[in-house]
């Protein structure tokens, strides 16, 4: 189904690199006016230029999602700008190293949840209020690592099991009152988190090789089109849901 955002607001986070700048620029494709954030403010600069050379309408904002002031700061400017907004696609995120749990450095514990797990909260936060106004939806970027334990992820999967606990919360809380909240669960995706980590790290070139039915992973635009069919119309029934998009990883 050609999906159609014209005249929508849309935030998505994590639009510097992968799935998050798949999406933006879809949305964009889609007639929305995008707020694409990352921290990386090169990366968003080369999402500028691609939804600009692809006709689509995108600002950009360099925000670190884990921290209150930035996303206080994103939200209160996107409803200045435009007084309203539709749809938010919560996707920046980190892996982390790879330690069992009884060499895991808490520091690094402590900086992955932030990334992953309190920006969604925040993220949420700031977004419903301005969502409760016409309606709209909300996305958060899970991964199969919250329904898994993969070794060595302790912090990673921690985080993405509440991102799936926030987001059937926030379901609940929104349900009736027109907002509604759902998750997507990537599997194997070729994005540069995937490519950096498997470079250097044995348990992603392990996970790459274990048999994937599909016998492939995703490209991020096959993530992202999960996004926008949970951000639209077509999906107007679903609540509170993990959608998985594994090439069957986790069958
Ligand atoms: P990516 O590394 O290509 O993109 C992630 C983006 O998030 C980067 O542009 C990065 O600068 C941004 N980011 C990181 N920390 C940030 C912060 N504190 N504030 C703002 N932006 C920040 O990775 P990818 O693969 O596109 O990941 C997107 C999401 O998908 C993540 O939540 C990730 O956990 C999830 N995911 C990815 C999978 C994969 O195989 N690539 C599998 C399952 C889930």
């Amino acid at each position: 189904m050609e999906h159609d955002f014209h005249g929508k607001v849309v935030l998505v986070t994590g639009a510097g690199s992968g799935i998050g700048r798949e999406a933006a620029l879809r949305f964009a494709q889609a007639g929305a006016l995008v707020y694409a954030a990352d921290l990386n403010a090169s990366g968003l600069e080369e999402t500028h230029a691609l939804a600009r050379a692809a006709g689509g309408e995108l600002r950009t904002a360099v925000v670190n999602v884990a921290q209150e002031d930035d996303v206080a700061t994103l939200l209160a400017r996107i409803d200045r700008e435009q007084g309203r907004l539709d749809a938010a696609f919560n996707n920046a995120g980190i892996t982390g190293g790879t330690h069992r749990i009884e060499d895991y450095p808490v520091d690094d514990f402590d900086r992955v949840v932030g990334v992953n797990l309190r920006s969604v909260f925040l993220g949420m936060k700031y977004e419903i209020p301005l969502l409760l106004r016409q309606g709209g939806t909300i996305v958060n970027t899970a991964s199969v690592a919250a329904i898994t334990g993969p070794a060595g992820m302790s912090a990673y999967a921690a985080s993405k099991h509440g991102v799936q606990g926030l987001t059937r919360v926030a379901a609940m809380e929104n349900a009736a009152r027109g907002v509604r909240v759902n998750a997507i669960a990537p599997g194997w995706t070729e994005t540069p988190m995937v490519v950096a980590n498997s470079a250097q790290n044995p348990a992603f070139a392990a996970l790459a090789s274990r048999a994937i039915p599909a016998k492939r992973g995703a490209h991020p635009g096959e993530i992202a089109e999960a996004a926008l069919w949970l951000s639209s119309p077509a999906s107007s029934y679903v609540h509170g849901q993990l959608l998985v998009v594994d090439g069957g990883m986790t069958i």
